[in-house]
């Protein structure tokens, strides 16, 4: 494995000449947010050696560099869902990369079901903690002693300096936002009435079919992580049965006030 990601690491490094600081997933509807990029290069996924090819509907299947808010960023257009029949390992492969080509945060987006009820559809939640509902774990196997321990500690999965600034520039720029935590499922299935009542009663606000396995990986590497979910359903109460479309649009609706908050942080990310 270890090769692996230094032999992809190399061949990136051999395409582009550029460092990034901030690695960025761009989930479900949240792909726009590349148009705010000042692209240096593009590296389609097919092109690079050891990278899954994706295969959902709306995502393209390639890493953007670039500028975003004047920092150096490397966005993956396209992500890898457990669901679509990847391994633990190929789904976490690129978030070992980016890691590798020296990025110092990542950043995590998502399309989610809400189960807080004071959610609205098009609201965008900061993920403050999740909790791993996949029944598996990236990390299982061999550790990699090179990338971070055998037993990594969770205790603040996601940044709890970034949850507030993303609050401060929330405020700034009259985005409402809301937080709470994020239950990671295999999906590809939705939920049942029965399923959201178990996930809102074990503690979680939105229910995704994403983020956690990159987020394993990211925090067993000691990279800081900061997270934001579109809500595009809710779970709870009169349940709208979801559609991917419907998910794509919600989702696609909340992407300036998204491109906002995450331009705004990485603008800032290392001065606090
Ligand atoms: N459940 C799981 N994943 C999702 C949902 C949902 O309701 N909405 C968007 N992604």
């Amino acid at each position: 494995m270890l090769q692996k990601i230094k032999q992809t690491t190399d061949f990136i490094q051999q395409c582009v000449n550029f460092e990034p600081e901030v690695g960025i997933i761009l989930g479900t509807g949240l792909g726009n947010l590349v148009s705010d990029i000042e692209i240096v290069k593009t590296v389609p996924y097919s092109e690079i050696p050891n990278f899954p090819v994706s295969t959902v509907q709306g995502h393209k299947g390639q890493l953007v560099f670039g500028f975003l808010g004047g920092r150096k960023v490397v966005a993956m257009q396209g992500r890898f869902h457990y669901y679509e029949g990847y391994t633990m390992q190929q789904v976490t492969f690129p978030v070992r990369v980016m890691q590798q080509l020296g990025i110092k945060l990542l950043i995590v987006s998502n399309a989610s079901g809400g189960m807080n009820t004071s959610f609205q559809v098009g609201d965008i939640m900061v993920i403050t903690d999740h909790i791993n509902h996949f029944g598996t774990n990236p990390l299982i196997g061999q550790n990699i002693d090179e990338l971070g321990p055998r037993f990594p500690e969770m205790s603040e999965a996601y940044d709890h300096r970034y949850v507030k600034k993303a609050f401060e520039i929330a405020e700034r720029n009259n985005i409402h936002l809301q937080k709470g935590v994020y239950i990671g499922v295999t999906g590809p299935t939705f939920e049942t009435p029965a399923e959201y009542r178990f996930f809102k009663i074990a503690g979680a606000d939105a229910v995704g079919m994403s983020t956690v396995p990159e987020v394993i990986v990211a925090r067993h590497m000691g990279l800081p992580v900061f997270g934001l979910s579109v809500i595009t359903d809710m779970g709870i109460g009169v349940i709208e049965k979801p559609t991917h479309e419907e998910v794509q649009k919600a989702a696609a609706a909340a992407e300036p006030r998204m491109t906002t908050i995450v331009k705004e942080l990485v603008k800032e990310y290392d001065r606090f």
